[in-house]
């Protein structure tokens, strides 16, 4: 049987990571996989983090499988984290998963038995998974113009008119927040533009939000969601907690299905917890009781907002240390961008062949897209960096 099977295309963010493992050079820099490093090159556990797994050390009583939707408790923190109080409780329907990337193949596969014909339109570029997985389903993806190559903003007037080709009933996919990988988001004007078009067009937003508190802030960061959530008839949210609480190797994401008709939430949570059962029964807890116990409790809370903040604000601080760094070895603000974007990421707008150049010459790690992870900088890096790529003559 096994001599049947073929090799799978390598996922290229983890193929970087494994390519940067095996780099024996000292001065190598890793801007691949999206991982926060702080300014030593660690990837620290939060102290709230910390402090809430003591708690549960010293006060968990029992391992028993929890419910097929995980703890009730995770999925009211999270949806109160997500969208304030924007949509009624009685609205959604929510199940923990593994990871954001659990609960996006959920979603995926809830859409294809909901209605196989749906179409799922995704921002071109997006991230590689949502393209992976969807294929992987047999679920039909149409890519809808985002990134404009010459300013590294938003494409809107693309983007707007590409999902105008979009039929009652498709998926648009949508990144909650800090765009992964371009760095370049919408701004409230252009929701409130995708808000209408949806609901003109009776299409379904599905929304990933993995970076909830590493672009303009918490609230910020949801004010999109949180529009979308409350002013269309049914969508569908797609969270994780790997980044903002860094707990990446836990697995812990939510899944929400957001549906405004009375009825709908009893069916749509059995749904939910069905696709649990037949994809892996429970879904893992230790994560999500963690971050319940930091949402819960105000002291963890204001302490884990304070890291938070701390985390986004060092990626600013970077982002605007790059671009000035270029613009001195430039003369020319063309790198202003960089310090334009928000979250982690950053896409460059060069060619696969300058990527692989930088990484062969300067040991420069980042994703054949030309995918910059800023978080993975640190003051040293950051000039090794903009020599790289004026060095390319990016
Ligand atoms: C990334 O885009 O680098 C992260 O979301 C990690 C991953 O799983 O790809």
């Amino acid at each position: 049987m096994f001599e049947n099977l073929k090799p799978q295309p390598a996922d290229k963010i983890l193929a970087l990571m494994q390519m940067y493992r095996d780099d024996p050079r000292q001065e190598k820099v890793d801007l691949g996989v999206g991982v926060y490093k702080n300014a030593e090159g660690v990837t620290p556990v939060m102290r709230a983090v910390k402090a809430a797994e003591h708690r549960l050390w010293e006060q968990q009583t029992t391992k028993a499988y929890t419910g097929l939707a995980g703890d009730p408790a995770y999925a009211d923190a999270m949806i109160e984290l997500i969208l304030g109080n924007a949509v009624e409780q009685d609205k959604i329907a929510a199940v923990a998963t593994p990871g954001g990337t659990g609960a996006v193949r959920q979603a995926f596969e809830l859409v294809r038995m909901a209605n196989p014909a749906a179409r799922v339109f995704v921002s071109d570029p997006t991230w590689p998974n949502h393209v992976s997985i969807l294929k992987y389903l047999g679920i039909e993806t149409v890519p809808y113009r985002y990134f404009d190559a010459e300013t590294r903003a938003v494409d809107f007037d693309g983007m707007i008119e590409d999902l105008k080709g979009a039929k009652a009933g498709d998926i648009v996919l949508l990144h909650g927040c800090c765009h992964n990988p371009t760095g370049a988001n919408l701004n409230q004007s252009q929701w409130q533009a995708v808000v209408e078009l949806l609901n003109q067009g009776g299409l379904i937003p599905m929304i990933d939000i993995a970076y909830q508190g590493f672009g303009d802030g918490l609230e910020e960061d949801a004010a999109g969601v949180r529009m979308v959530a409350s002013s269309v008839p049914e969508c569908l949210i797609a969270a994780s907690c790997s980044k903002n609480f860094g707990i990446y190797r836990e697995r812990t994401g939510l899944l929400m299905a957001i549906s405004q008709q009375g009825d709908a939430q009893a069916l749509n949570q059995k749904t939910l917890a069905f696709l649990n059962r037949q994809n892996y029964s429970f879904p893992p807890d230790h994560g999500a009781r963690v971050v319940t116990t930091i949402l819960t409790d105000d002291a963890l809370r204001a302490d884990w907002k304070a890291e938070l903040e701390d985390v986004r604000l060092a990626m600013l601080g970077l982002r605007q240390q790059l671009a000035d760094e270029l613009q001195r070895l430039t003369g020319s603000d063309r790198f202003g961008f960089i310090a334009q974007h928000r979250g982690m990421f950053s896409l460059l707008g060069t060619t696969p062949e300058l990527v692989e150049q930088m990484r062969v010459d300067h040991g420069i790690y980042m994703v054949g897209d030309s995918r910059l992870n800023i978080a993975g900088l640190n003051a040293q890096s950051v000039p090794i960096l903009a020599k790289a790529i004026v060095d390319a003559g990016v």
